[in-house]
């Protein structure tokens, strides 16, 4: 049967891919919108109000963003080094999309497994890419091929995980076909981990999409949850030989950085606390942080597995006295006996 010998999550955002400079074009977006913080939602001038007392004006001087910056280069270069050591057959990515390969508006299901042949990856066209919000085509590179690329997927283990979701009464959806609208290649939850993990060196993988973002149909935590379960009891079935990584994909906490809420995340899923992340509210889980719900999903793939999280990083890249920004860390699990 095949084999799971690592399980990585890593953050994916765009602060990641561009340079402390780039990141101030985001701070203008950061100020025209209003952003979910703990449960309710705030304007950039009340964030900063509310938050006066946190020492953010520190925190987000070019001097600390640098600092953030250049722990981040570190941290993926650690992940991509652990990768590299273990060097896994096969991959199995839990991550979402953010109306890249789904119009929010048209269609979009709330668990998608890719069950096709190939997933390309590829930029946007220099229309789409033009109806960005500020600071993120910059970040593209990061993700996308700068040339139509394709990547093998493994349509028998999606297939096997499709039936085994079934048969225990999870309904997925699946598609065989890479979705014709996408305005771009492999969304980049999947993307970073091709790029900056694996470091284009990309071996074939199962992509799974979880509606973790966009109201009304998100999963709930505890769904998030139960659904990693399957997923591992799939692949512990699946008669093969090859040894399987598997990666959760986004958080952490932004827009707005909550350093405490990641460290109580965080250490939930070191010590398995299965009952902690279950039961963390929607109304927390929104915007980016929700995609912490792709690493809720692996703490359910890991619930029985005896491996110990390793953490390489967690930094909480600020942006502005707002506490906008993204955090961002870097975690694995070696489940080499
Ligand atoms: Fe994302």
């Amino acid at each position: 049967m095949a084999k799971i010998v690592l399980a990585m999550a890593t953050t994916h955002g765009p602060q990641l891919h561009t340079t402390v400079e780039q990141w101030q074009l985001r701070v203008k977006a950061d100020k025209a919108g209003k952003h979910p913080f703990r449960g309710k939602v705030y304007s950039f001038d009340e964030l900063v109000a509310l938050r006066k007392d946190e020492g953010l004006d520190t925190k987000s001087s070019m001097d600390a963003q640098r600092g953030y910056r250049a722990r981040c280069d570190v941290g993926m270069e650690v992940l991509a080094d652990k990768w590299d050591e273990v060097k896994p057959d096969i991959a199995v990515i839990l991550g979402n999309d953010q109306n890249e390969i789904y119009e929010t508006e048209q269609l979009n299901p709330p668990f998608m497994v890719f069950c096709g042949d190939k997933i390309p990856n590829y930029m946007q066209s220099e229309e789409k890419r033009a109806q960005l919000p500020p600071g993120i085509a910059e970040a593209e590179h990061g993700h996308a091929t700068e040339t139509y690329t394709e990547y093998q997927s493994v349509p028998e283990l999606a297939q096997h995980i499709t039936n085994t979701l079934m048969d225990r009464d999870f309904d997925v959806t699946v598609s065989k076909v890479w979705p014709k609208a996408a305005r771009n290649g492999a969304s980049h939850a999947f993307g970073h981990i091709y790029r900056q993990v694996m470091r284009d060196n990309v071996v074939p993988n199962v992509p799974i999409y979880q509606n973790t973002f966009f109201p009304p149909n998100q999963p709930k935590p505890s769904r998030s949850y139960e659904f990693g379960r399957i997923v591992k009891q799939a692949i512990d079935s699946w008669p093969s030989d090859k040894r399987v990584a598997v990666f959760a994909s986004g958080g952490m906490s932004h827009f707005v950085i909550d350093e405490q809420f990641d460290r109580s995340f965080v250490d939930a899923l070191g010590r398995k606390d299965k009952t902690a992340l279950t039961s963390i509210p929607l109304s927390i889980l929104q915007s980016g942080t929700s995609e912490l719900k792709s690493w809720i999903s692996l703490a359910g793939l890991l619930e029985d597995v005896d491996a110990k999280m390793h953490e390489i990083d967690y930094v909480p890249c600020y942006r502005s006295p707002a506490g906008t920004g993204t955090a961002n860390g870097f975690y694995w699990w070696d489940l080499r006996d």
